[in-house]
Formats: C-alpha cells, sequence, structure tokens
C-alpha cells in the first residue's frame, strides 16, 4: 500500500539495513529503543516480523511488529468463548506499532493499523490465525478501541479484533 500526504507518498515495507533506526523517535522510550536496539535481532531470530513505514526508503516514519502467538478461548468475552474450542487459538500479535512523534496526528498511525491488518488477513489464508492481538501501551489503548478492537475481560490492555472483522476489510 501506498499513501500519499498529500504530497509525500509513503509506503510500508520489510525492515532492512538501509532504515535509519537510530533516528525514530516516536516519544515511547520502550518502542524507540526496541527498533532502535532489538528490532533487527528480533527479525533475524525469527521471533517478529518488522514492517516500517517510509517516503525515502531510509527514514523510518513509523513500524510495526507481526508475530505469530496464541490465547485462550476462555480469555474472551463468553458469549464468543463459547463457541469456539478449549485449545489454545492461534492469532497474530500487533506487538508493537509507533508513528515518528513528529508525524502523528496525520493519520499515518491508521494507515499503518490497516496496513497491518490487511497483512495479517493475507498471512491468515495460509496459515489460519482467528484474530489480530494487541498490547496497548502508553495511551494507545482508546486508538485500537476507536479502531473496533475489544478488550479481552481478563487482559483489558489486551485488545482483539477477529479475523472474520478484518476479512469483511478486504475480502472483495
Ligand atoms: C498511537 C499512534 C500509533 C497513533 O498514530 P497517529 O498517526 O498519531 O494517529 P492517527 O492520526 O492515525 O489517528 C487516527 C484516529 O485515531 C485517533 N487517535 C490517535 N491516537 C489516539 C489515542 N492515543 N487515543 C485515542 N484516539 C487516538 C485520532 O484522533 C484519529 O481520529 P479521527 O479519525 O477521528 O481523526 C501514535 O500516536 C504513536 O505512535 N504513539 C506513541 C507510541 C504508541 O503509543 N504506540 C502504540 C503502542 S501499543
Amino acid at each position: 500500500m501506498t499513501r500519499q500526504n498529500p504530497d509525500i507518498e509513503y509506503k510500508v515495507e520489510p525492515l532492512g539495513t538501509s532504515h535509519d533506526r537510530v533516528a525514530f523517535s516516536s516519544g515511547v522510550a520502550a518502542l524507540d529503543a526496541y527498533i532502535q536496539r532489538q528490532a533487527r535481532q528480533d527479525l533475524e531470530r525469527n521471533l517478529a516480523a518488522v514492517f516500517v513505514l517510509t517516503s525515502d526508503g531510509k527514514t523510518i516514519a513509523g513500524f510495526y511488529t507481526l508475530s505469530a502467538h496464541s490465547i485462550q478461548a476462555t480469555d474472551l468475552p463468553e458469549e464468543l468463548a463459547k463457541r469456539l474450542p478449549r485449545f489454545p487459538l492461534l492469532v497474530t500479535l500487533l506487538g508493537r506499532m509507533a508513528i515518528s512523534q513528529s508525524l502523528q496526528g496525520r493519520h499515518l498511525g491508521v494507515f499503518l493499523l490497516i496496513d497491518a491488518l490487511a497483512r495479517a488477513w493475507r498471512g491468515s489464508q495460509q496459515v489460519a490465525s482467528w484474530a489480530v492481538v494487541v498490547d496497548a501501551k502508553a495511551g494507545a489503548r482508546d486508538f485500537y478501541l476507536k479502531h473496533d478492537f475489544a478488550p479481552l475481560p481478563s487482559q483489558p490492555d489486551r485488545l482483539f479484533l477477529p479475523m472474520k472483522t478484518i476479512e469483511k476489510l478486504f475480502a472483495s
């Protein structure tokens, strides 16, 4: 996907060696430390797939990570849980997501979220995934609630969006 902003065209691509990780700053120290020091290792060890938002192939305007994960049906609201099996449900974890502080509030976050959901949905067509799950940090919980995620009753900062709902956004 690409996004015009309106004169800057952003694209999302896998984190590579050309991206300037050190310069990235979202204002959340843990997320900045992650992209600066941990993300490449996670990528190399197959612990997370890391994608960056960039307009020039170098500057990181934002990033997100996706990994395979699992949750228990019993962690879900009862109405959903009673229709699901009792073994762990495979899900896609949107582990970390951030937009550069200087670019926040310009709808790049929602653009990046839609890209992550689309990517998770495409992946789920090859390896099934019941939902996208996110651990909301540092005041971002309302951002995900606004975009249709719902909290797990047992862990209110862990939010989920069923792949069935995501599918409706992208399936033609
Ligand atoms: C949270 C974050 C990713 C949002 O990205 P952004 O580019 O600033 O947000 P957008 O401009 O795309 O916002 C889209 C909509 O969500 C709303 N929104 C954005 N951040 C929000 C927040 N923290 N809480 C509630 N709503 C929020 C916006 O008001 C906007 O609403 P609108 O469509 O009615 O205009 C970004 O602010 C960020 O990286 N924050 C610091 C790091 C962080 O907390 N990451 C999340 C870790 S789980």
